[in-house]
């Protein structure tokens, strides 16, 4: 990392898209290795109900796993299915040798209790991550299935930065299971200082001032802007939020982008950044799946 300061140069813009594209290109390359052996990594994506934004997000899952040549399935069901049917559908697929992943896609409509569906998919199975014995597992810094937005963040990170991330103070601003804690965890495993912050935090932003990476991750619009920065600091956004804004909808990150932009050393945009790392890393987990099960490559 350059660690001059950086006082209003234009920032580097972290290319999520690019860089995504390029871990679907080494996926690709692996599915490969995977078929010259007979096997056919294959994912196996679950949605409950007619949530719009779900529908776009599996939808999106479905067409990478076809272009990185990843068998899918899709199994959609009613919103008013009760989660005795949800686990059987589970079970089946748990039990299928020719599965090696399994995505629920979240949220699951009330009747159903999200813990209990989680804890039963197969741990070697859960290309989310989200299983308590990968949570553990990683927890732990073993080499586990970890969930893909905050491993795909690590990736940005690394690619910007260098490999080595050691010593360096990373502030996670957010502490949800999905983001917050385990990318806490991964920064951890990196050997960083880690602070988490949240809502109860006196002060959010002095310690943000003392961050090399900052990973935004509360889902609330633009809430940091220029006064949370150091000019050295590298800042991941993960916020998705749609807003209206001079009668238009916008998304737009935690981060406000267009203020932060000239004073800090690098930023992920929204879209762009963290967005297309996601997926990206499902297809990643997939195939660390398919080895957890098969133990040929
Ligand atoms: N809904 C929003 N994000 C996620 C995710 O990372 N995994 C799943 N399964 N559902 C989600």
């Amino acid at each position: 990392m350059n660690s001059s300061l950086n006082l209003s140069a234009q920032a580097q813009i972290i290319d999520g898209k690019a860089t995504a594209n390029a871990v679907l290109e080494e996926v690709k390359a692996e599915v490969e290795q995977f078929k010259a052996q007979g096997i056919a990594p294959c994912l196996a994506v679950v949605l409950v109900g007619d949530d719009p934004a779900s529908h776009v997000y599996v939808r999106n899952k479905v067409e990478k796993a076809q272009y990185v040549g990843i068998r899918s399935l899709e199994f959609r069901l009613d919103a008013d299915t009760d989660q005795q049917t949800l686990l059987a559908q589970i079970d089946a697929l748990n039990r299928d040798m020719s599965v090696h992943g399994i995505l629920v896609q979240l949220p699951l409509p009330e009747q159903i209790n999200e813990t209990v569906v989680l804890e039963f998919i197969d741990p070697k199975k859960d290309v989310d991550g989200f299983h308590s014995e990968n949570v553990g597992g990683l927890s732990q810094g073993r080499d586990v299935l970890t969930p893909c937005t905050p491993t795909g963040c690590i990736r940005l990170l690394k690619d910007t930065i260098g490999e080595n991330l050691s010593g360096l103070h990373a502030v996670v601003v957010g502490r949800s299971n999905i983001v917050g804690k385990p990318m806490a965890a991964l920064l951890l495993k990196e050997s960083c200082t880690v602070t988490v912050v949240h809502s109860k935090t006196k002060n959010i932003q002095a310690l943000c001032q003392q961050a090399d990476i900052v990973v935004a991750a509360v889902g609330r619009p633009r809430m940091l802007n220029q006064e949370y920065f150091n000019p050295n600091a590298v800042v991941i956004d993960v916020g998705i939020n749609r807003i209206q804004e001079n009668g238009k909808n916008r998304l737009v990150g935690d981060v406000d982008f267009e203020e932060v932009a000239n004073h800090v050393q690098a930023i992920s945009p929204v879209p762009g950044g963290v967005g297309p790392m996601t997926i990206a890393y499902l297809m990643k987990n997939t195939l660390t799946a398919a080895r957890l099960q098969t133990q040929q490559i």
